[in-house]
């Protein structure tokens, strides 16, 4: 037997719809907010992620999908949404667009060689968005209450967001110092890994996650007590949007994110997916000004989010949300003979032209075991087809619910399954403005 690759997944049935439906909540929300979908390519040139993501990263040291093709050039899988955006940004020289700024949103596969466990997947799903041209921190605003919106609207209540300014190049400089003079007396209490973030990103030390929590890491300097006043009043504005819109956050000193590009707003939002009270980040992102002119561009800001598929719905199981996924079907055909079955093919396709979920026999089973398959495909009406019926064209259909039976002239069918197939008896209790109702 050949199994799955370790750290990828078959999604299929229940958890399928559930998937589905969350994708259906991320396009709708992110079309009101006025957000385009784009797709880029899985691959693309290594030195996309190398100059985008940073050569510093963990992202980029190990957890990169490299292969040569068969051409030798060197490509990888994406391991993230953003320098593949920002790439196409630069390469159809969108920053000329007459509509600015330019703003995107994708969803898709992405790849790290990561050790797998519950939410940490090397084939994840991620969805995020991208606002290209535009240094306004309302757009800061703007991209962090999206991403809220749609956790809010699935109904997610356990999630904070966490939000830190990283500065500007300055403030940045100026910290990456203080860093420096702090931690170099104490070098030998930290991992290997933080020993050559050290010497190359020492703000990234911040982010370890052997001794994050060390006395040594709490008393290190925070990052907002070295932004400039530029950087200062810029990060409050994007609080103070915030709190406009009524988006709870903790500003958080620890936030710095794990890929080299960020500058000023840096965010993350939790979930306290396991019971062991540990978080996980089902969302993350920030600002990024030199990304583009890095990449070849001109001198454009940047900011966006991403946020895991597989961490998302873990968060959704995890807080028993309850999701307006289908489970039944509207009807089911069952027949006897061979006249009858042709009727079935039949009539099976009209109705699901008319907008019925319908199933139909065929497995050649008996009667009694076609009933069996109704009740597990949990039809809310069965026809048993009849030839006699048919000649007088009508039809026998049963509410598997109430168990009543009604003879009804399949010119009538149509009529007969809208007036009689419930709205969605689903239910949630995610409040007046919960999206759900009405499905
Ligand atoms: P990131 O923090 O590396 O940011 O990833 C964003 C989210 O993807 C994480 O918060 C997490 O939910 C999910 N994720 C990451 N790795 C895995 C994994 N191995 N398995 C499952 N889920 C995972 C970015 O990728 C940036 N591109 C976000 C961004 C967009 N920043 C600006 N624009």
């Amino acid at each position: 037997m050949i199994s799955k690759p370790k750290g990828t997944k078959d999604i299929y049935g229940t958890v399928a719809k559930r998937w589905k439906y969350v994708e259906k909540v991320i396009d709708e929300v992110m079309e009101k907010y006025h957000y385009g979908y784009i797709r880029t390519p899985l691959f693309e040139s290594t030195e996309l992620f190398h100059r985008g993501v940073g050569e510093t990263s963990d992202i980029v040291t190990k957890e990169t999908y490299d292969f040569l093709d068969r051409g030798e050039r060197s490509m990888t899988l994406r391991p993230e949404g953003t320098a593949g955006v920002v790439r196409s940004y630069i390469e159809d020289k969108m920053y000329g667009d007459a509509i600015q700024p330019v703003k995107f949103y994708y969803n898709g596969t992405m790849y790290r060689y990561e050790r797998p466990q519950a939410g940490r997947e090397r084939e994840l799903t991620q969805f995020g968005c991208e606002v290209l041209g535009s240094d306004d921190p309302a757009v800061d605003a703007e991209v962090i209450s999206l991403a809220a919106q749609i956790y809010r609207i699935l109904g997610l209540k356990n999630v904070t967001i966490h939000i830190n300014s990283l500065g500007d190049a300055d403030s940045r400089n100026n910290y990456r110092q203080a860093l420096v003079k702090y931690f170099e007396p104490h070098l030998d209490l930290l991992c290997d890994d933080c020993k050559s973030r050290f010497a190359k990103n020492p703000l990234r030390i911040l982010d370890c996650k052997v001794d994050g929590e060390s006395e040594l890491f709490e008393n290190a300097p925070k990052m907002v007590d070295y932004l400039n006043e530029e950087s200062k009043k810029r990060f409050e504005k994007v609080l103070e949007y915030l709190d406009i819109l009524e988006i709870p956050y903790v500003v958080d000193s620890k936030i710095v994110r794990g890929l080299d590009y960020y500058n000023h707003t840096v965010f993350e939002f939790e979930s306290d997916i396991n019971e062991t009270g540990s978080t996980m980040a089902i969302g993350g992102g920030g600002c990024y000004n030199q990304l583009v002119s890095e990449l070849g561009g001109p001198e454009v800001c940047g900011v966006g989010f991403g946020s895991g598929m597989d961490r998302l719905l873990l968060a959704l199981e995890h807080e028993g949300a309850q999701l307006p996924v289908k489970e039944d079907i509207d009807l089911y055909l069952l027949y006897v003979n061979d006249e009858e079955k042709k009727y079935a093919i039949y009539l099976a396709q009209e109705l699901r032209m008319n907008g019925f979920i319908v199933e139909m026999e065929n497995m050649k089973r008996s009667l009694k075991a076609q009933f069996k398959q109704a009740d597990r495909l949990k039809a809310k009406f069965t026809i048993v087809l009849n030839s006699a019926e048919l000649d007088e064209d009508e039809v026998t259909i049963k509410n598997t619910r109430t168990k009543e039976e009604e003879k009804v002239q399949i010119d009538a069918l149509i009529y007969y399954l809208d007036e009689n197939l419930e709205d969605d008896d689903f239910m949630c209790d995610c409040g007046d403005e919960c999206h759900h109702h009405g499905e």
